[in-house]
């Protein structure tokens, strides 16, 4: 186990090292940088990282892209249109360079972890610099000090994730709330995905890495953190000291001066009775749960290796409500997943309708080569698909406005988040639930958790007034 520390250690001392000599040649130069972040939660966390990194070798962020000096597209491969807009972009990157022969571009994440990417980006786009992938992003600074030196293509992508390397720089979005790796990969394998082909195995961090973490952004001003991770409930049990999640929540709840606990993605087949006890007592957890279902369709939940069925979700769900009667319970839902019937669907569709989603994030399936659904027969036609994705959005619109109507009258805790894009007279936060509201007030209350109530609702935001409880 000391082993496992000190080669963590001295690899961020090493990488830090890096940085200082890279930021003599380069702060001086006034070098700007963009980075781009498709897909996930954890990628948008991989991007602050990557931001890190590049701000202490003495680049300067530039919201431009056509600016920047260097460009980092962090990718996602977990739906082909995702992988499609980076090569989009990729290609109108070419002529940046021409502008500016000098500029990098690197590509990071989900994507390149995948041969035939790698394979099309060396013949198709030889004007990248620097390609990696999710295991080795701590290492961008060596990666460009590697480039800088040999005037080649830097190609580093590893199979597997080594040690996990703590205590890096890191620029945060928000001064207010962080996201916070609990773990990093996934062993479930469901028939559909490509992550843990791309994410590597389940690896825990150490609770006292975590703890260590967040107190360290508590004393930088942060009240609420996202604990996040592909898989959070199977958390900690292959630590040396094994650990389970709702413990590790228990020990961050104490963390003083941390208002707000969120956590995410939890897989419904080891959301645990122990978790939901948490869920029941817990005075900072906030009243919200991402949990995805992709189908209501036991036959096809089995095809997808979800381990779980309808019935299962559904008791899962009322344990939930009971432990939380204020839950608000948010989902991910598939369609068309190859052999999807009619039947099936309105299975999906029968359970929207029972647990009453707050919100859903809805996916039309999407062939991931490598995957076992990939070569299922009986892949669904796409206007079939289709059809059901637009009847799904009509009842999840439904409900959403439903949920949001009960909420009009009733005076929540708002976490406010930054002043309204529109309308500079407005602030925009979130509600515990993660409901976000409008209402009036100056941009002094960003960062504040303050009683706001509400005066109206749409399907998806709310308005409201500041009040004094
Ligand atoms: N096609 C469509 N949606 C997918 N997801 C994962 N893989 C695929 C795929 N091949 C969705 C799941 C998951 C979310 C992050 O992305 O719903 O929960
Ligand atoms: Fe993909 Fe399933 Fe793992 Fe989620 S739990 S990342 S859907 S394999």
């Amino acid at each position: 186990m000391k082993k496992t520390i000190d080669i963590s250690h001295e690899e961020s001392l090493h990488q830090k090292q890096i940085m200082e000599k890279l930021s003599h040649s380069i702060k001086d130069k006034k070098l700007k940088y963009h980075v781009s972040t498709f897909g996930c939660q954890m990628n948008a966390h991989d991007s602050e990282k990557l931001k890190g990194i590049l701000e202490q070798i003495g680049y300067i962020p530039t919201e431009v892209e056509k600016e920047a000096d260097f460009v980092i597209y962090n990718t996602c491969c977990v739906r082909e249109n995702a992988e499609q807009k980076v090569y989009g972009r990729l290609g109108s990157l070419k002529n940046n360079k021409k502008r500016n022969p000098n500029m990098l571009i690197a590509l990071c994440g989900c994507m390149m972890q995948q041969d035939t990417v790698i394979s099309e980006i060396r013949k198709t786009y030889k004007h990248v610099d620097i390609l990696f992938g999710t295991h080795n992003l701590y290492k961008l600074a060596e990666l460009i000090q590697t480039r800088l030196d040999t005037g080649k293509m830097v190609i580093d992508i590893w199979e597997n994730h080594k040690e996990i390397v703590e205590d890096l720089p890191s620029i945060r979005k928000f001064s207010f709330k962080s996201s916070v790796n609990i773990m990093f990969g996934c062993n479930n394998f469901c028939t559909y995905c490509i992550v843990p082909y791309v994410r590597g195995r389940e690896r825990s961090r150490k609770p006292e890495d975590i703890i260590s973490e967040i107190k360290e952004l508590v004393a930088d001003g942060v009240v609420e953190i996202t604990l996040l991770g592909q898989n959070v409930n199977s958390y900690g049990k292959n630590l040396d000291n094994p650990i389970t999640f709702a413990k590790l929540i228990q020990e961050i709840e104490q963390i003083e001066g941390l208002e707000r606990i969120r956590f995410m993605t939890s897989h419904p087949k080891d959301l645990s009775d122990e978790l939901i006890e948490v869920i029941r007592t817990s005075k900072k957890l906030c009243n919200h749960i991402h949990l995805p279902f992709q189908s209501g369709s036991t036959n096809l939940l089995n095809k997808m290796n979800r381990k779980y069925t309808k019935e299962q979700y559904l008791e899962l769900v009322r344990k939930i409500k009971e432990a939380r009667p204020d839950v608000a319970l948010t989902t991910d839902i598939i369609v068309g997943f190859p052999g999807e019937t009619e039947e099936d669907f309105l299975d999906t569709v029968d359970v929207v309708k029972q647990v009453e989603f707050d919100n859903a994030f809805t996916f039309i399936y999407s062939i991931r080569t490598g995957t076992p659904a990939a070569t299922m027969e009986e892949q669904v036609p796409e206007e079939v698909t289709k059809d059901r994705f637009n009847r799904l959005l009509e009842v999840l619109n439904e409900i959403a406005y439903k949920k949001s109507v009960e909420k009009v009258s009733g005076t929540y805790d708002v976490l406010v988040e930054h002043v309204n894009r529109q309308n500079d007279n407005l602030v925009s936060g979130r509600l515990g639930s993660n409901n976000l509201v409008h209402f009036e007030g100056s941009k002094d209350l960003i960062g504040k958790i303050v009683p706001v109530k509400i005066t109206s609702a749409k399907s998806y935001y709310l308005l409201g007034e500041h009040v004094t409880k």
